[in-house]
């Protein structure tokens, strides 16, 4: 979606859009992989028993069928007595995900900085400036985090986690103050994303790495790098559902951007862990303690609450646009509200005619031209450079009004 800056749109419109789907389609990818293999050995790990005949040394043993095979599932806890020559190792699921989260931080949130971090009315910075502080909040982020891990590391668990959701509401408060609720949002989004990654890449692996160098040795492994792993995979754990629920908001606006959404981001940290904690004990083989969905249903609906109540208030005009139409074609005017007023408005009004639609959908009205000339971005990408819109070309939307529409987009962005 990074459309803005680009003057002869189409070509490299099409080529950004690719590009951002592939390197979004290898980020899901690597996520599901990623915490497919999490829940899988936390739900193993969990359903693991002490059986007589077991191996010496041996923690536990599970047995499980998958297609049309048996498993014999063997846990040692330090080692067994003899280190095979070959392990798997699982790192570059979460590797990977950071990676291509990244770059497609880059790709729409870096690259676009004024469209989708910076509020000018909020701070007034460059796109420099915005990704600096980005970076800096994503760094200090880690190291605080890891700081306040590693001085409590033998302490209650629970309180730890208190202590660091406070620090990250801290956080959220603190950029949604600076950048633009999008940014905001994706910021505190990549910040946690960015500490499940590090904990495995900087304490979970090369605390295992010197665990296995000390057995071929024949020393016995220092006890810590086992503690230390369990904190922080029992973190990755309860951070898992939060973070998904961050990322895949932002197609949501009345999720990321309302004047709440801060608060919002630290209520459904709580709400994620509480079911990652429902799932945790009805795994272990333990009555699931069904009451814990009380709590989670009512924390959902404060914030929904939250985000009806954060919402902005209609009151004003808008009198920019009202500028940019004085600035536009009479003709072009016209024939651009014919094509919204014959095939959009049936849907994209605010009391739509399309049957059972309640309202417009994505809450994007397209009426007359101060509305499309205010959702100008969405309707090129939707309806001009894609067939997205209208859905299943409904309406019959003709090329040759997708190109007036098209001239608009192109004025517009030049006004
Ligand atoms: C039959 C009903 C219908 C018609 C007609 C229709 N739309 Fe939509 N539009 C939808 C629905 C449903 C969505 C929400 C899609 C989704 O959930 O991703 C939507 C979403 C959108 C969005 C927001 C996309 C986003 O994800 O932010 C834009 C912009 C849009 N439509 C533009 C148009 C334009 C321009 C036209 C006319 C050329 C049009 N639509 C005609 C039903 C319609």
């Amino acid at each position: 979606m990074v459309i803005a800056h680009i003057e002869e749109a189409k070509v490299s419109y099409i080529l950004l859009e690719w590009t951002e789907f592939l390197v979004r389609w290898l980020h899901v990818i690597a996520g599901i992989a990623w915490i497919g293999s999490s829940f899988y050995f936390i739900a193993l790990d969990l359903s693991l028993i002490k059986r007589k005949d077991i191996p010496k040394n041996a923690h536990g043993e599970a047995w499980q069928v998958h297609g049309g095979g048996f498993y014999q599932i063997v846990k040692y806890l330090v080692a067994p007595e003899k280190l095979p020559s070959q392990l798997t190792w699982f790192k570059w699921e979460a590797y990977g995900t950071w990676i291509s989260g990244f770059l497609l931080l880059i790709l729409v949130y870096y690259i676009s900085a004024d469209l989708y971090m910076i509020e000018i009315e909020k701070f007034d910075i460059s796109n420099w400036e915005a990704i600096s502080l980005s970076l800096i909040g994503i760094i200090l982020g880690w190291v605080l985090y890891n700081f306040i891990c590693k001085k409590t590391v033998n302490q209650n668990n629970t309180i730890l986690s208190i202590f660091i959701l406070l620090v990250f509401t801290l956080f959220s408060w603190l950029y949604f103050e600076v950048f633009s609720h999008r940014g905001a949002y994706m910021q505190i989004g990549s910040m946690l994303g960015t500490i499940m990654v590090a904990n495995v890449l900087m304490i979970i692996i090369p605390g295992q790495k010197k665990v296995v160098k000390s057995l071929l040795e024949n020393k016995t492994p220092d006890a810590i790098h086992g503690i230390t792993a369990k904190q922080r995979s029992l973190h990755n754990n309860y951070l898992t559902l939060p973070v998904i629920f961050i990322m895949i908001s932002n197609h949501y606006p009345s999720i990321y951007a309302t004047d709440y959404s801060w608060i919002i981001i630290s209520l459904i940290i709580i709400v994620g862990a509480l079911i990652r904690h429902f799932f945790n004990i009805k795994h272990s083989g333990k009555k699931p303690p069904y009451l814990l969905w009380i709590p989670i249903l009512i924390i959902i609906l404060f914030s929904v609450y939250l985000s009806d109540k954060g919402k902005p208030n209609l009151t004003e005009n808008n009198e920019s646009s009202n500028l940019i139409i004085e600035q536009i074609p009479n003709e072009l005017i016209l024939a651009s509200e014919e094509i919204i007023v014959s095939k959009c408005s049936m849907c994209h009004a605010k009391e739509p005619l399309w049957e059972n639609m309640e309202r417009s959908p994505k809450l994007v009205n397209l009426e007359n031209i101060s509305d499309l000339i205010k959702n100008i971005e969405g309707v090129y990408s939707q309806a001009v450079a894609s067939y997205a819109m209208p859905p299943g070309n409904v309406t019959f939307l003709e090329n040759s009004e997708r190109k007036t529409l098209y001239d608009l987009y192109h004025l517009v962005n030049k006004l």
